[in-house]
């Protein structure tokens, strides 16, 4: 497995978790959202849930470079929201070699980080709407789910073992 795709509704942990975890594993971060198209952020940030037509775009455009990633064999963490199914498949666009990690938590303690959380286009208003469009992963998706309680560096170790776990040759 060479790419990760970190998920999970804004707030959760993705950038923070996922620069760790990256540097353990001495892989390439990748943050989602600098491949929003620059109509997609000033949407958010005026408080507005993006629609699946807004998000096409953003996810083929995270799609490329991970099909560039696993084609030359690059270990790369992606932080990506990727809250509906549909989407974790447009990412994945029918690869294998892609791993989901789900951090979840309780809405509470997310809406206090992100409350804490500066310099991010990101209202708090909008973590309703995430929430309601999360469509966890099934069964069938092979996600690996840690709950964000602890710190950064307890949750990246966690990741670490179940992703040893998982896959003890490759990861
Ligand atoms: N495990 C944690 N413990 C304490 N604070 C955290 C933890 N994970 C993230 N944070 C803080 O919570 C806020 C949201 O985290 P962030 O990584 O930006 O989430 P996301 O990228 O998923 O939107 C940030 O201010 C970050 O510093
Ligand atoms: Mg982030």
């Amino acid at each position: 497995m060479t790419v990760i795709v970190l998920m999970g509704v804004t707030g959760c942990g993705k950038t923070t978790v996922g620069r760790l975890l990256a540097e353990r594993l001495g892989a390439v971060f990748a943050e989602g959202d600098a491949y929003h198209p620059p109509a997609n952020v000033a949407k958010m940030s005026r408080g507005e849930p993006l629609t699946d037509e807004d998000r096409w775009p953003w996810l083929d455009a995270l799609a490329r470079d991970i099909g560039r990633w696993l084609d030359a064999g690059t270990s790369a963490v992606v932080g990506c929201s990727a809250l509906k199914r549909a989407y974790r498949e447009r990412l994945r666009a029918g690869r294998g070699g892609v791993r989901l990690v789900h951090l979840t938590g309780d809405p509470e303690l997310i809406q206090e980080r992100m409350a804490a959380r500066r310099g991010h286009y990101m209202p708090l208003s909008l973590l309703p709407s995430q929430l309601a469009t999360l469509e966890p992963p099934g069964a069938d998706e092979g996600a690996i789910v840690v709950d964000v309680a602890g710190t950064p560096e307890t949750i990246a170790a966690e990741v670490l073992r179940r992703l040893r776990q998982a896959d003890p040759v490759t990861s």
